[in-house]
């Protein structure tokens, strides 16, 4: 389809495929495979696996709704979809959105560096003996870094191209071989003798922990970063649909392609945890590390190194699969700030994204240089005010516009039953439950802001 773009009309999706790949680009990445093994590791395995299962469907699925509706109904970018659709009061909504935007590339695009880093020596024959070792020598510092650097610039360069040419069609090719690379690492993972005390403590839940105001915190946590919601990521793509399908309908299928990859992820690293007694490594069941950022980095590796060549290139495989899969989130990322500044600025897209994506790789030196400082960056953006934002988002479609977001959801969905159920979700559940978590987080998420304001040492 060829766009003879007015100069002040909207980019657009060429289809209706185009935008749920797009929109399941966004939420397949780092937060899968990196942040999913650390933070479950965190949690607990089992219990919190279970309970972001419960979050995805309880709030995820609704929010990502709301986002959808907001987006499409307003055919604008979020800073100003918010203030259009519930008043000037709501303009601080819209740049929250921006900075989560701004701030969680500055730290993805580091750990994206490191699979980038990761994929190259592993096809080049290796990544030395000590996994762990060399997971620091490139986590942190000058190759840290570089490679944070080359992968901002990669993921400018798709944002400039825009929505039907770049996003599109990075997102067509890359999503499918994603999921099947990772298929065939499940199988694998499923051969190792000790496979069953990795599914053990993946799968089979302690009902004491369900209760645990921490798991219950990172569980929420995770399913918000997972599913890209809480700052307007969504909502942005959301607004580059001109047709009217039921946008329920595809919140569910994003969710569930989403929590598919992550689940099926899980089945590749605990396995692979158990079998090879990486436990403590990555600070596991009393373990030394207290740092579990370098989960994957150092697990899977360490595991694959036992086959030898095969293991070096099921590795090499699995990272470039992994950078591919942050690169379609980065741009994602990466669209909510440029969208904001377009639409808001009247800057063209190439001057955005050029000028934003070089702020975002100078904020990001610090995540390069400290991983504490990265870790405690993603505890604060990533976790805590994405929550803030998807609550926010609930009250804004539950309490502000419920009239209209109604009836934008009903173009493409038209009995009110399930409309109904889903102006439940976003004006009570959802809030109540998003208020609990808010609560449960203040403490880390203060404790993080401590960490970053003092580099680390917090
Ligand atoms: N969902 C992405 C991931 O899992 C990260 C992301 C978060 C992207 C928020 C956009 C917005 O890697």
């Amino acid at each position: 389809m060829t766009d003879p773009v007015p100069a002040n009309s909207r980019d657009s999706w060429a289809t209706r495929a185009g935008f749920i790949l797009a929109a399941v680009g966004s939420a397949v990445g780092l937060g899968n495979m990196w942040r999913f093994s650390y933070v479950a590791a965190e949690g607990g395995g089992a219990a919190f696996v279970l309970l972001y299962i419960a979050f995805v469907a309880v709030i995820g699925v609704p929010i990502m709704t709301s986002e959808f509706v907001v987006g499409r109904m307003s055919q604008e970018s979020p800073v100003v979809a918010v203030q259009r659709l519930g008043g000037p009061k709501w303009a601080p909504l819209g740049w929250l959105f921006v900075f989560c935007g701004f701030g969680i590339l500055s730290y993805y695009s580091v750990v994206a560096g490191w699979t980038m880093r990761y994929a190259f020596d592993a096809v080049r024959g290796g990544l030395g003996t000590d996994t762990e070792a060399y997971f620091q020598s490139v986590a942190t510092g000058a190759p840290a870094i570089l490679s944070h650097l080359v992968f901002m610039v990669l993921t400018v360069f798709i944002v400039v191209a825009g929505v039907k040419r770049g996003l599109e069609r990075a997102a067509l090719i890359l999503m499918p071989i994603l999921f099947f690379l990772l298929v065939g690492l499940a199988i694998w993972a499923a051969t190792l003798g000790d496979a069953g005390a990795g599914y053990g403590y993946y799968l089979r839940p302690q009902v004491r922990e369900l209760l645990d105001p921490n798991v219950i915190r990172l569980a929420a946590g995770q399913a918000f970063f997972s599913l890209s919601l809480g700052m307007g990521a969504m909502m942005t793509y959301a607004s580059y649909l001109t047709s009217k399908e039921n946008l329920g309908r595809e919140a569910a299928t994003v969710a569930v392609a989403d929590f598919g990859v992550a689940f099926v992820a899980g089945l590749v690293i605990f396995p692979v945890i158990f079998h090879f007694g990486l436990a403590s490594t990555i600070g596991l069941g009393g373990g030394i590390s207290d740092n579990t950022v370098g989960t994957l980095f150092i697990t899977l590796p360490t595991g694959l190194k036992s086959l030898g060549t095969l293991g070096g290139i099921v590795l090499g495989a699995f990272f470039i699969m992994l950078f591919f899969a942050a690169l379609t989130s980065a741009i994602s990322l990466l669209e909510v700030v440029v969208a904001a500044v377009i639409d808001g600025w009247g800057w063209s897209r190439r001057q955005a994204a050029i000028w934003f994506g070089v702020l975002i790789a100078l904020a990001g030196i610090p995540a390069a240089f400290n991983i504490n400082f990265l870790d405690a960056a993603d505890k604060f953006v990533g976790n805590f005010l994405l929550i803030v934002g998807g609550f926010f988002t609930a009250i804004l479609v539950g309490y502000a516009i419920p009239q209209r977001a109604d009836e934008e959801l009903a173009k493409g969905l038209e009995n009110p039953a399930p409309r109904r159920a889903w102006a439940f979700f976003v004006r009570y559940l959802s809030p109540a439950l998003l208020l609990i978590v808010i609560w449960f987080m203040l403490p880390t998420a203060w404790r993080a802001v401590v960490t970053m304001l003092t580099f680390g040492r917090g």
